[in-house]
């Protein structure tokens, strides 16, 4: 079996670091280049020798870089999030190669969507609080905007920002005399890194192109 070559764009960041250790980890995977102007290394420098790149860089930053790996015909896995969805669409359709975007690659979080998704066909209203550390650049955080676009109805969000906080939301809904919390917590960044790992492995084998949610890899 040949190793599934994989560079990543933002590895001396939080969730970077997370990922170079991670696919240092796969059997199935070769890190060929870490990619992060804080280690002087350029992604457009990089690009001939990795079959799959995964972004967690800047919100500024990653709709540029996932022009550069299609224009180089290099999958991508984009985490970051807070930036436009509408061009990164249509830079897909031009490519040969495929983007796989997740707001939140958590296994509970994905359920906790799930979840909410269906609990918002039964009750009167609902509302979002997403709390993150306070080192996070986008609000409201893509997995919040992520869960009221799928739920039905109006959803306000209501963003926190403080230290010592990984990722974690609230979806509340409330109707006559009831209310129901499904919260959803990430405490370490590693309970994003099956996802990440799952999503390398299927994106070059997409059928469409942006894929966007780890629903669409797990149901
Ligand atoms: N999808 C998910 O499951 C998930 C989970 C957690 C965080 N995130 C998102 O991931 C992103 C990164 O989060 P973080 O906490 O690791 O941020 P961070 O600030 O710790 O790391 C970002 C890194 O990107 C680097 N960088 C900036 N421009 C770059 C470029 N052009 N090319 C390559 N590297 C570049 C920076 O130098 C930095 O080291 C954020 O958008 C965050 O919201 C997504």
């Amino acid at each position: 079996m040949t190793a599934i070559r994989v560079a990543v764009a933002g590895a001396a960041g939080r969730m970077g670091q997370a990922v170079v250790a991670a696919v240092e980890g796969a059997d199935d995977m070769r890190l060929t280049v870490q990619a992060d102007p804080a280690l002087g290394t350029v992604l457009a420098d990089v690009l001939g020798d990795a079959d799959v790149v995964v972004d967690f860089t800047r919100p500024d930053t990653a709709l540029a870089n996932a022009r550069e790996c299609l224009d180089a015909g290099v999958h991508v896995v984009i985490g970051t999030s807070g930036f436009d969805a509408v061009a990164l669409r249509e830079a897909a359709d031009q490519a040969d190669a495929n983007i796989f975007v997740a707001p939140n690659f958590a296994i509970s979080a994905v359920l906790m969507m799930r979840f909410a998704v269906e609990a918002s066909r039964h009750m009167a209203k609902a509302e979002i609080v997403e709390l993150h550390h306070d080192g996070k650049l986008d609000a409201p955080s893509g997995t919040a905007a992520h869960t009221a676009e799928l739920m039905q109805g109006d959803v306000p969000i209501h963003s926190v920002r403080l230290p010592g906080l990984v990722a974690h939301q609230e979806v509340i809904l409330g109707d006559v005399g009831q209310s129901l919390t499904i919260r959803q917590d990430s405490y370490a960044r590693e309970s994003f890194m099956p996802g990440v790992l799952l999503a390398v492995r299927r994106v070059s084998a997409l059928e469409t192109s942006p894929v966007i949610g780890l629903e669409h890899l797990l149901f």
